[in-house]
């Protein structure tokens, strides 16, 4: 089929909630896409951070394949394999707590908000969030979410969130009333430009939710599964927190979402509190483990921490000839260009030029390419944003 073609399919049946750029994808491998008219094109944003191993790879197209033809999906009233050596994995390489599974970060995070309502129950049900935060599109995830534009026209939202100054201790005392059931951040905050969390307003807020009874939530969607150089970005601040939810690279491209909970709390969640049809499916939980298996035996951590210093260097250099670039934030391979200016002629200079990126809040550039990504590719993408930046 043609581009337009495919493009015209759209325009007629499918609903127009997305921007999208004129670009039909017809394939992919590793950090590469090529268009349904034979371009291709270097991906530094692999499905929005869900393809982080690269484009179907092939230890994860392997374990679909296998596992399609032994078994694609089974309720939940019954047990499978597949999902219990996932939750295993999960577990013995976070905090050692369970697991629940779904299909999406919105959905893990409406998990974590249930749970903790369930915890405060009767009297407490407030969760505090943080301002620029990101947590999804359900009525709650969006309530969460501390960022305006995405609750208006929404209104009447879910009630008991409120959002405060990330990493501000003053604000998120303040906030804190008798009603408050659990605290909720992403340690880098990805769709609000790249903005990391400082190791001690975490511990702060560690204690804090020690002292008064409440649960810390890290929303890993974006920052889990190796991208900053840990498994998760919670190891970089030596503190536990008491619920973790994934989704993104944790199925390499399968969709699958998981609250991880602490065992002390596991329990809160009795048997029919919660649940999900497609949760934990045979299909994403084998892939979800070929995730895992690629990040250890490819040494995938290593790579990262190689190619993130790589890349910060290189982008210290670019800010270093262009004055246009005012800040550089981000941990491993999840990082943030700041511009003075609007960042979407950048964007689309780098589209027009085989380079896939993303550009958050008017004027971050946010690069997260592949964990496998190599020197060459990094090369080959910093010359393509230079040229970017200069046309700005
Ligand atoms: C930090 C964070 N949480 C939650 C979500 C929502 O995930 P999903 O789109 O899978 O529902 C996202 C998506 O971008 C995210 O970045």
């Amino acid at each position: 089929m043609k581009a337009k073609q495919v493009i015209g399919l759209y325009d007629d049946y499918v609903m127009g909630n997305y921007t999208r750029k004129p670009l039909v994808i017809a394939k992919a491998k590793g950090s590469r896409v090529w268009s349904s008219e034979g371009k291709v094109y270097l991906d530094f944003f692999p499905g929005w951070a869900v393809s982080g191993l690269g484009h179907c790879h092939k230890r994860v197209v392997k374990a679909i394949q296998s596992q399609a033809q032994k078994l694609l999906h089974v309720s939940n009233n019954y047990y499978s394999e597949p999902q219990a050596k996932l939750a295993e994995k999960i577990s013995l390489n976070s905090f050692g707590g369970r697991v629940f599974f779904c299909n999406s970060g919105a959905e893990a995070n409406e998990s974590a908000f249930k749970l903790s309502r369930a915890f405060g129950n009767p009297k407490r049900y407030e969760v505090i969030t943080m301002l620029d935060s990101f947590h999804g599109r359900t009525l709650a995830c969006t309530a969460a979410t501390g960022q305006e534009k995405y609750k208006r026209g929404f209104e009447p939202l879910p009630e008991g969130f409120k959002s405060v100054p990330f990493n501000n201790r003053e604000a998120v005392l303040n906030a804190v009333t008798d009603k408050t059931a659990a605290i909720m951040l992403e340690l880098i905050q990805g769709e609000g430009g790249i903005n990391v969390a400082d190791k001690a307003y975490v511990r702060f807020l560690r204690e804090l939710c020690f002292e008064r009874n409440m649960l810390l939530i890290f929303d890993e969607v974006q920052t889990g599964m190796g991208r900053t150089g840990k498994m998760f970005c919670y190891q970089h601040y030596a503190v536990e927190p008491d619920i973790m939810t994934l989704a993104k690279s944790l199925g390499g491209g399968m969709p699958i979402g998981a609250m991880v909970v602490q065992k002390k709390i596991s329990g809160i969640l009795s048997p029919g509190m919660h649940a999900s049809t497609f949760g934990g499916s045979p299909i994403a939980c084998a892939a979800a483990l070929a995730v895992f298996e690629a990040i250890e035996k490819e040494q995938l951590l290593v790579n990262v921490a190689n190619m993130g210093n790589y890349l910060h260097d290189e982008f210290l250099r670019l800010k270093s000839r262009h004055p246009i670039i005012k800040q550089i934030r981000g941990v491993g391979l999840m990082l943030g260009l700041e511009l003075i200016v609007n960042a979407p002629r950048a964007y689309d200079y780098c589209l027009a030029n085989g380079l896939l990126i993303n550009c958050t809040q008017g004027n971050t550039l946010r690069i997260m390419p592949a964990l496998t990504v190599t020197k060459k590719e990094i090369d080959e993408a910093i010359k393509i944003l230079d040229d970017a930046v200069s046309k700005c």
